[in-house]
């Protein structure tokens, strides 16, 4: 069986972790037993400053064909964020229905976490983060511009459909877990969207009886997650409050290197899309010591959605193997090793 993977490498340390994720694939692939076709695209800030576009005109099509895609990361210093990201991964994510972002986050062995106490395994929940509309939108603009009473206007799109399907997502997957869903709210503040988001949470909940279904303002659930994070299981939340939480999320579980995130297009219309949930680090890349972590798990997420379970499953034993070990960590887990040489780490363990 051979899976056509796309490369998007991107930006910073996304090409350093991308390379080192696409190691241990290749030697989970070659181990169980099918092949990794990849095709890379260059597209990027590097490409932006040469070119005028982060990617061709025709680049949701060039990807239309593939199984899976894999993405470093994207923003580079020299180009705006919004221009670099509305650029490339926005439009990626929305032209393919990547309407999930899932990111399960678990307090790995052999990292301690920044909340005394907790050990490994104790912590361990997923944000399911609604990824194509709310607070992430372009629609707004600038007004009197350069006049006294300038302003702008920036506005959030709630649809019926969109946050319907995200909140069913989450109790579908509180079904195999431990049925428990958290709906991130803002209600007390957001007087049009978080209300009618709550009815929609209500009038699905009521659907599902055996999940336990709560809702919690983001404020007081960023506390929680700090606080109390074994009473969380699933997060549903908006594109904003899920994007916040998840980078929460990583920090109490050994940090942004550790990790992923899968955009998926649940109707397998189009390819989903797999990267960490962490950024292109401008500040140490070019170093070679970015942890490869996140963007390895992020690879075992695409293999689980090619249907490759038991390589998936593997990658993640190899890298709890190796951070158990301790021999081979890079700087943000205390210790000196490379991105090449964790990730060698767990392609041998793999091995
Ligand atoms: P960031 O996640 O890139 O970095 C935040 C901090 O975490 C930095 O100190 C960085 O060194 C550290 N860090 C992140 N990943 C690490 C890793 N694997 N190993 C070790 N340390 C790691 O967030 P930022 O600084 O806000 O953003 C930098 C750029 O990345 C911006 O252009 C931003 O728009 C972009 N960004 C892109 C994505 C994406 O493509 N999915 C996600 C987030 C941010
Ligand atoms: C993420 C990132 C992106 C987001 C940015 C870079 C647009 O922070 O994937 O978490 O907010 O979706
Ligand atoms: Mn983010």
């Amino acid at each position: 069986m051979t899976h056509r993977i796309a490369s998007i490498p991107g930006d910073g340390i996304g090409v350093d972790v991308t390379i080192s994720a696409r190691t241990v694939l290749d030697t989970a692939a070659e181990k169980y037993g099918f092949s990794l076709a990849w095709t890379e695209f260059d597209w990027s800030c590097e490409r932006y400053t040469k070119t005028g576009a982060m990617m061709p005109d025709d680049g949701v099509a060039q990807l239309s064909g593939f199984d899976g895609i894999l993405l470093g990361a994207v923003g580079f210093p020299g180009v705006a964020d919004h221009i670099s990201l509305w650029g490339l991964l926005i439009p990626l994510r929305r032209a393919f229905r990547q309407y999930v972002n899932l990111r399960p986050v678990r307090l790995l062995p052999g990292t301690s976490s920044v909340l005394a106490g907790r050990k490994a395994d104790e912590l361990e929940m997923v944000i399911v983060r609604e990824n194509s509309e709310g607070e992430y939108s372009a629609i707004g603009g600038r007004h009197n511009t350069g006049q006294p009473d300038e302003f702008v206007v920036q506005e959030a799109v709630f649809t019926r459909v969109g946050v319907e399907r995200i909140i069913r997502y989450a109790f579908e997957l509180a079904r195999t877990r431990e049925r428990h869903v958290t709906s991130a709210t803002k209600s007390n503040g957001l007087i049009h969207s978080m209300p009618y988001w709550d009815e929609i949470f209500a009038e699905v909940a009521a659907q599902y009886p055996d999940v336990r279904a709560e809702q919690c303002h983001v404020d007081a659930l960023a506390a929680r997650m700090v606080q109390a994070p074994d009473r969380i299981d699933v997060v549903v939340a908006s594109n904003l409050f899920g994007d916040i939480l998840s980078d929460l999320a990583a920090a109490i579980t050994g940090g942004l290197g550790m990790a992923p995130s899968g955009n998926i297009n649940p109707s397998g219309e189009f390819p989903s899309m797999f990267e960490a949930v962490h950024g292109s680090a401008p500040d140490i890349a070019g170093q070679g010591i970015a942890n490869p972590v996140a963007q390895i798990l992020a690879g075992a997420m695409l293999l689980d959605h090619l249907g490759e379970t038991v390589a998936a499953q593997a990658i993640r034993a190899s890298v709890d193997e190796v951070l158990t070990t301790g021999a081979t960590l890079t700087p943000d887990l205390g210790g000196t090793a490379t991105t090449t040489a964790l990730a060698a780490a767990v392609a041998a363990s793999l091995r």
